[in-house]
Order: C-alpha cells, then structure tokens, then sequence
C-alpha cells in the first residue's frame, strides 16, 4: 500500500471523510457500540476507589492472563502505537533497523501506518517480516482467524501484533492467552462496550518481554484516571448485559445482511467489505453521499476493491435497505435476498 503523503496521511483522510459526513441520514460507518449501548455511570465513591491494579486483576481474570502482562492503555491507537515503537527500537538495537511489516490487506489502515511511522518499512504481504500486523476479528472483512489460521499465515514473523478491538463481539478467546511468543494483542472498552467517553484499552504482552515491557510502558503513557478506570470496571461488572446487547445486535443485522451477502453469514465484527467488481468503489462512495448514506471506501483499508459497511446502529435494517437500493441503481444489477440458515428471524428487507 502506497504511502506518497507519508505515513498517517491515508489514516487522516479516512478519519477526515468519516468525520466530515457524519451527519448523513444512512450512517454505515460506525464501527462502535457508542450511543447504542451504555456503560454504567461509576459513582463518586466507585471512582475514588478504582486502581490500575483492580482494573488488571479483572481484565487478568477475564482474559486468563497473568496481570503482570497487561499494560493499560487509553485505547487500542495507543496500545497498538506503543508495541510498534517498542519492538522498532528493539529491532534498531540488536540488527541496527526495525525491519520489515507486512498485512494482509484489506486491512485496518492506521495499523499498518502505525508501524511505517515507527519506521519499519513496508514488506510484502508473504513473510517473514520483523513484524506482522493484524486486526483480528479483521477490520474491515468481519472474519476471526483462530489460532491455527493465525500461526500458520504468520510463522516466520518475529512478532506479530495482534488487535482485538472487535473480538468481544464474538465468544472466541483471547489469542493472548497462552502466551504464544512475539505475540502481542491488544483490546479496548471502545467498541463493544460502547465506551468512547472511558478511553481505555489494554496491550498483552509475550510473556518473554514483559519485564522489559513494563519500563517502556511506563516511561512513555500517562497512567489512566480514575474515572476512567472506574468506568472500566464498571463495564467489566456489567459485562453480560452490555455484550449481550452488542452480540445480539450483531446476531439480529448479520443474517440481514447475509440474505444478500451469504459470504457475510460467519461475520464475527460488525463490519463487512462489501466488493464491487468493475466498480470503482471510491467512485460509488462519494456517489452515495448524494443519497445521503454513508459508507468507507476500499482505499482507505489498502484494497479499493469494496467498501465498508458496518453493523452497528439500530437504524441498520434501513440504512442497509438504502444502500441496496442505491447499489442496484448504480451498477445495473438487483441484489436479490437469499434465504439464509438462521435460527433468527430477520427484519424484512423489501427487494426492489
Ligand atoms: C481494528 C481497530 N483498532 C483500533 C481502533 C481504535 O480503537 P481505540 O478507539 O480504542 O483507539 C479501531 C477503531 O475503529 C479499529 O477498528
């Protein structure tokens, strides 16, 4: 993937167009549970007594990891930025150059940007590399590579960054957890818990670096304020009811979509790369900002191939309904539903 402007350019377009068309009538750019889903609110007493170290315990607990491998963050930008500077320094010290990062594109823009700008240089999408990066489930495709998948595409790789925003939609475990080494994950409240406003997120490390680790950490961030590590908590205590509302939300629009995408049936995030063949996608985007609908072009995940829809907002059936609508004009082909296998009734979509 290209970079002409530098590394960060394509990352500040996307957020530019992202934010620049929020206020369109079909929004399908969202890729969190923000307004949709709320975390508690913690009280005066809850915030002054929430500790980094609670906060750890629990997230230990949950992801069956000794706490001594979690590093608190304010988001999953922050966790994924700090392991690329860290194992970029690393590289420059013992073989005096980071090394190379590969994706497998289309992928999460800012990640790959993040480790050009740390200074690895771009290597191809077969291995090895110094690093590889992925998100997982895969933004923008909605897919879970399990560990099998994720060991066998990255063997070779001497450390692969591993992020996990989207994993809590799903019931998969943390790829974290055993301790696979030079694996690093990285999580956040951001997504499905719904909690923007909490800014926190989480990076494991291999167990062989924590100790090391720990003094970068520690060096370069801001500890994480107690309202914010509160709020965290609270999402934790309150986890079954917020992830049952994102998953079942998730399990409701998935089957929807899958009617005219069957490929989209196993959706692990809500985000789908809706492919356009002999379409130029980034064309169809801006097209269907006429229409009011918002959608993420191809170009900004490295693959103008498709664009990003995602699944999130309760207005989705309808925005969806408005997209077909306006694909269909566009390209000249009616998008008929299929019957999916699902145990859940969708919401009707009328065909055109
Ligand atoms: C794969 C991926 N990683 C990281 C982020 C940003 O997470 P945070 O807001 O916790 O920094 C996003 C946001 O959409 C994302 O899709």
């Amino acid at each position: 993937m290209g970079n002409p402007d530098g590394p960060g350019a394509q990352t500040d377009r996307f957020f530019h167009w992202l934010q620049s068309h929020a206020g369109v009538r079909h929004n399908l750019s969202v890729s969190g549970m923000v307004g949709v889903v709320r975390p508690p609110r913690p009280s005066r007493r809850e915030i002054d007594r929430a500790t980094t170290s609670t906060l750890r315990e629990r997230l230990g607990e949950l992801l069956g990891i000794d706490p001594s491998r979690i590093y608190l963050t304010h988001g999953a930008t922050e966790g994924n930025a700090l392991v690329l500077a860290y194992l970029a320094r690393t590289g420059r010290r013992a073989r005096g150059s980071p090394g190379r990062v590969r994706a497998w594109m289309p992928e999460y823009v800012p990640l790959w940007e993040a480790a050009l700008a740390s200074g690895f240089s771009a290597g191809p999408a077969r291995g090895p590399a110094a690093v590889a990066v992925v998100s997982n489930p895969r933004n923008p495709e909605g897919g879970l590579w399990e560990r099998r998948e994720m060991e066998a595409r990255t063997d070779g790789d001497r450390a692969v960054l591993i992020d996990e925003t989207f994993r809590e939609f799903t019931e998969a475990p943390s790829l974290a957890a055993p301790g696979h080494r030079g694996w690093w994950c990285t999580g956040t409240f951001t997504k499905a818990y719904g909690g923007d406003a909490l800014r926190v997120g989480w990076i494991v490390s291999p167990p062989e670096e924590a100790e090391r680790f720990r003094r970068w950490h520690t060096l370069l961030t801001d500890s994480v304020g107690p309202a914010s590590l509160a709020g965290a908590i609270g999402c934790l205590e309150a986890r079954d009811r917020l992830l049952g509302e994102a998953r079942s939300r998730l399990d409701r629009y998935r089957p929807l979509l899958a009617r005219h995408r069957p490929e989209a049936a196993g959706l692990a995030a809500p985000v789908f790369f809706d492919r356009t063949p002999g379409v130029d996608a980034r064309r169809l985007a801006v097209r269907a900002l006429r229409r009011s609908i918002l959608v993420a072009p191809g170009v900004y995940f490295g693959d103008p191939g498709g664009v990003r829809i995602c699944l999130t907002r309760p207005q989705f059936p309808a925005d969806f309904a408005a997209y077909l609508r306006f694909r269909d004009d566009e390209t000249g082909r009616r998008s008929d539903p299929r019957p999916v296998q699902t145990a859940l009734r969708a919401p009707s979509l009328r065909p055109r």
